[in-house]
């Protein structure tokens, strides 16, 4: 990839935030594939949860030289102090120069609710003169929606994408708003979900998928607004208005 300057000869460190998709080594871009090959480091997330980090499985399967490029990021769930977004940042700044492109791999997109996000701020924050540059990768509830065969939005219909913990009160505004609702994070209001399809029966449809496009992908249909099992971290939540008859909730037909 070119990392001069236009016209000026000027070569600028250049730092990218580059998108896995959902957990398909199959649904990851030529671009992604280029740019990973690319690099000299390749810094990945690590979130602690059980099975280590998804973006480095995904790494793993593409292409058996990336792992030995690997440093793996421990980042805590919840909330990251100042203090560990900094020492993040100048570990990836001591990498850089602008023979030597390095990258952050995570899962989905770069710039849907990822950790990258609050580290490009920081690295630009030490340093302004470091080029960073996007490589998007195909966000997880897009996925869902293809493994599910479901219209996201269709015609004038409209579409929203939230991340939870949500209070029901929340979750049924954002539905009087719009006619899909998507919820990452799903875990952390599964009962507000429960209880707000229980207070709609008949207006809404909810699915709930986890590890889409890996080999543990788990699909339901909630009926009745009754989530049964266990959910992991890496589940989402689609909901749709019931299209055919949309009641209180559905304001006019379009
Ligand atoms: C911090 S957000 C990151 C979203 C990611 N950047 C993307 O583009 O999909 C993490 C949430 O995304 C959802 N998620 C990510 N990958 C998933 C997958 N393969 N299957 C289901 N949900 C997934 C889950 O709701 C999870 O809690």
């Amino acid at each position: 990839m070119e990392n001069e300057a236009l016209g000026r000869g000027e070569r600028y460190p250049l730092f990218y935030g580059i998108g896995l998709g959902p957990g398909d080594p199959g649904l990851v871009t030529l671009k992604a594939l280029t740019v990973l090959r690319e690099c000299r480091k390749i810094f990945v997330p690590d979130g602690g949860g059980p099975g280590g980090s998804r973006a480095f499985r995904i790494l793993e399967s593409l292409d058996a030289s990336l792992p030995r490029k690997v440093l793996l990021f421990p980042i805590p769930m919840g909330k990251v102090g100042p203090g560990l977004w900094r020492s993040m940042a100048r570990k990836i700044i001591s990498f850089l120069s602008p023979e030597s492109p390095c990258g952050m791999a995570v899962e989905g997109d770069p710039l849907l609710y990822g950790s990258f996000i609050r580290l490009r701020e920081e690295i630009q924050k030490l340093r302004e003169d470091i080029k960073v540059e996007v490589v998007s990768g195909i966000p997880s509830f897009v996925a869902a929606a293809a493994r599910l065969g479901l219209p996201l939005a269709s015609g004038r219909e409209s579409l929203c994408v939230l991340a939870g913990p949500l209070n029901i009160q929340q979750l049924e505004n954002h539905l009087l708003e719009n006619d899909t609702l998507v919820l990452l994070k799903a875990r952390t209001c599964l009962g507000e979900l429960e209880a707000l399809l229980r207070s709609r029966a008949g207006e809404l449809k909810a699915w709930l998928v986890e590890d889409c496009g890996t080999p543990h992908e788990r699909v339901h249909l909630v009926e009745d607004g009754r989530v049964s099992g266990e959910w992991g971290y890496f589940t989402l939540a689609i909901v749709r208005k019931n299209l055919q008859d949309r009641g209180t909730l559905g304001g006019e037909r379009r």
